[in-house]
Formats: C-alpha cells, structure tokens, sequence
C-alpha cells in the first residue's frame, strides 16, 4: 500500500489526472475504472486539460463506471451517465459505445448486474481502478455491512450516503434510495487502484481504512489486501493518521 499525501484538493486532482494520463500513454487500450461524486472532477478537469494540449489518445480506451442510481435514465441529471458525459466523456475522443456504466433503468438488477461483470471480464480486467471514498468507507456503492459483496449487485443506500448525496438533489426525498454497484470483485481484481480522498469529512474513514481491521462495516478497508494500491490524499483527510 502506497500513501502520497498532497496539500488540498488541486494536487490531489493534478497527481491522480497525472497517473491516469501515464496509464492510457502506456497502454493506449486500457481498461479504466472509472469514480463519480465530488471526489475526481478536479482529477477530470486536468485530464481534459492534458488531452486538449493533445498529450493523450482515448480513442481505444474502454471504461466501466462503479455505479449508477437504480431508477434514474442517462438522460436524468442526476445519473452517473449524465455526469460522466458531462465532465469527461463530451470532451475527449473516447468512442461512448465503449463506455460502460450500469443501466439504472433495468427491470431486472439481477441480469444486468451478472452481465455488467461478464463484461469486465471479457475485456479482461480493469487495468486502472479510480475510487474515491464515503465517509462511511464504501467505495462505489458498497455500503457498511456484515459481509463483503462479490459481484455487482443492487444496494439499498443507507441514510448516511443519501443525505451525503442529497446535496446534488433539489430535495432529500428525490435522492434514489438504492443505486447498482460494482462488488468488490472487480475492483480487487483491478490491477492497479489509486483511492482519492480530500476534506476533513473523510479524515475518520481514511484512518480506519488504512490503520483499522479488514471488516465490511468499514468497505474499504478491503483494499489492504490489494498489491497494488495508492491512497492520494489530502491533509486534511490525512489528519487522523
Ligand atoms: C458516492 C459514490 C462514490 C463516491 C462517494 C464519495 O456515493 N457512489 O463512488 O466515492 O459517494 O463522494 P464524494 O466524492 O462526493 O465525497
């Protein structure tokens, strides 16, 4: 496990868009894994940035995104698609058909969950895994529970993450009460992991992600066990180390 612990949020954002560019520049058809939330639109910023002065080549590169809201369309502003389109994939040269996110609007969870980690698995692996984390420790939609889940699956979110979420809704009510999220399968699977972390608010979850016990009431503490993972931080989110 690789700590690299920044000033704030813009080096966080600069560090991770800097490894994410070295990893589509190296391997030109990369799997990326890809994260939403506050966390990495400083991170998609420079990446679009990097790619306007014509630095990095999309074009054969493949995404999965960890989650999306069970309910919500691609069109609904809300979704996980609308903000992937609207902050990284409108403004570089990655071919949409090869962007993978789950389907929120499926009658049937269960078979989209299956075929969505066939997918990743034909493609073979994720080759980068971005994750930023709740203040509750889940990565993608993995909440606290009493056991780690494996596959992609449908989640009831639990108050803590909706509340946290409700700011990108007008109101608490509007916000989906379960979403379908990659299981840690795929994301352990991953050949490499960066986690991305700023503010205060994730202080407590960091600590008990790095230093606390292997459990899945924290969800990410999972990732000690990965070979090949780089928590990039910030200091405030550093301060309970
Ligand atoms: C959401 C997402 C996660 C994200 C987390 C933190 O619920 N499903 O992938 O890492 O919350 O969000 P933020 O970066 O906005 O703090």
């Amino acid at each position: 496990m690789k700590i690299i612990k920044v000033k704030d949020y813009e080096s966080m954002s600069k560090k991770a868009a800097f490894i994410l560019a070295s990893q589509v520049n190296i391997k030109d058809d990369s799997v990326l894994g890809l994260a939403t939330g506050s966390t990495p639109l400083g991170m998609y910023k420079e990446i679009i940035q990097i790619y306007k002065e014509r630095l990095i080549d999309f074009s054969n590169i493949t995404t999965f995104n960890l989650d999306e809201y069970y309910g919500l369309s691609g069109k609904d502003h809300q979704s996980y698609r609308y903000y992937m389109n609207q902050n990284l994939f409108d403004h570089i040269n990655i071919d949409k058909q090869n962007t993978f996110i789950p389907n929120g609007k499926t009658d049937n969870p269960e078979l989209e969950s299956n075929n969505y980690d066939k997918l990743v698995e034909e493609k073979g692996n994720i080759d980068l895994q971005v994750l930023g984390i709740g203040s509750n420790a889940h990565i993608g939609f993995n909440e606290p529970d009493e056991k780690f889940a494996s596959g992609t699956h449908l989640v009831d979110l639990n108050e803590e993450t909706i509340k946290a979420n409700s700011r990108f809704f007008n109101s608490l009510d509007e916000v989906p009460k379960k979403a379908i999220s990659m299981g840690m399968r795929n994301i352990m699977r991953a050949k490499k992991i960066i986690l991305l972390a700023s503010g205060i608010d994730k202080a407590e979850a960091i600590k008990n992600t790095i230093k606390g016990d292997i459990i899945p009431e924290v969800p990410a503490s999972i990732l000690q066990l990965h070979p090949d993972v780089t928590f990039i931080i910030d200091e405030e989110a550093a301060s309970k180390l």
